[in-house]
């Protein structure tokens, strides 16, 4: 089965841009949960512009399902983790001022800080997953971190897929069955919508979690967040 976790970090854009709590980013998340989602992710930054360190400390008690944060450990960020405790951490190479993550990991390069971080958060008994593109050599090297899963970054796929679905998935088959065959763990996520989420799922079942944030707020004015869900889970059946 493959997990829906939905990133709610745009939930606290939307409120940060009043300064006051609504929409409620707890609420949200609570409300996600009981409309079948089966995690929710959050990106803290260092600006604290979407998600803030206190939403993490706010959510962590009440979620009832699988909570997982993402971001570039920096030091900070590494603190709130250990502190948080989520079930699952992904590590992901973007800088402070970056809009949006944007590649994968360079898994040789950073192989041994890589190796360190996942040793640490390990150790706290948080399972860990890193970012990464479909290059089969980097896909080794996460690997040879000793990391629970990877998170394929998934936004080439959405921007061929319009105009080739054959040729936007076959690298990811490819880096899945990889990653499969090494014994890790497969997250998939960045820009899976309604339009490209069930081609995805459909050949490469063996998935176990896909982490949605944009299109699925987006969609959520339209249909309602209890819908959007339902939509989004009916992709990955
Ligand atoms: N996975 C990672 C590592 C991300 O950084 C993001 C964006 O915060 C997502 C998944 C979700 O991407 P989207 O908002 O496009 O669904």
């Amino acid at each position: 089965m493959t997990k829906l976790s939905v990133n709610i970090n745009k939930i606290a854009t939307l409120r940060n841009a009043r300064g006051g709590n609504n929409p409620d980013v707890v609420k949200v998340a609570l409300d996600c949960e009981k409309f079948g989602a089966e995690g929710i992710t959050v990106h803290p930054r260092p600006d604290e512009r979407h998600i803030r360190r206190s939403d993490v400390y706010a959510l962590r008690p009440l979620l009832t399902t699988e909570f997982n944060m993402e971001g570039y450990p920096s030091p900070e960020f590494i603190d709130l983790v250990l502190k948080a405790k989520p079930h699952q951490v992904t590590l992901v190479p973007d800088a402070p001022d970056q809009i949006t993550s944007n590649a994968g990991w360079d898994t040789k390069t950073h192989q041994a800080f890589l190796t360190e971080l996942i040793d640490t958060f390990s150790s706290a008994g948080i399972r860990t997953s890193i970012f990464v593109g479909t290059d089969l050599e980097i896909i080794e090297y996460a690997a040879k971190t000793g990391t629970d899963r990877v998170e394929l970054y998934t936004e080439p796929y959405a921007t061929l897929y319009p105009k080739n679905p054959e040729a936007a998935i076959a690298p990811f088959v490819e880096a899945a069955k990889l990653v499969r065959s090494l014994g890790m763990g497969l997250n998939a996520g960045h820009d899976l919508s309604l339009v490209n989420l069930k081609y995805m799922h459909d050949n490469i079942p063996w998935l176990d979690e896909v982490s949605i944030g944009h299109a699925l707020i987006s969609d959520a004015l339209y249909l309602g967040l209890k819908k959007t869900i339902e939509e989004y889970k009916n992709c990955l059946l």
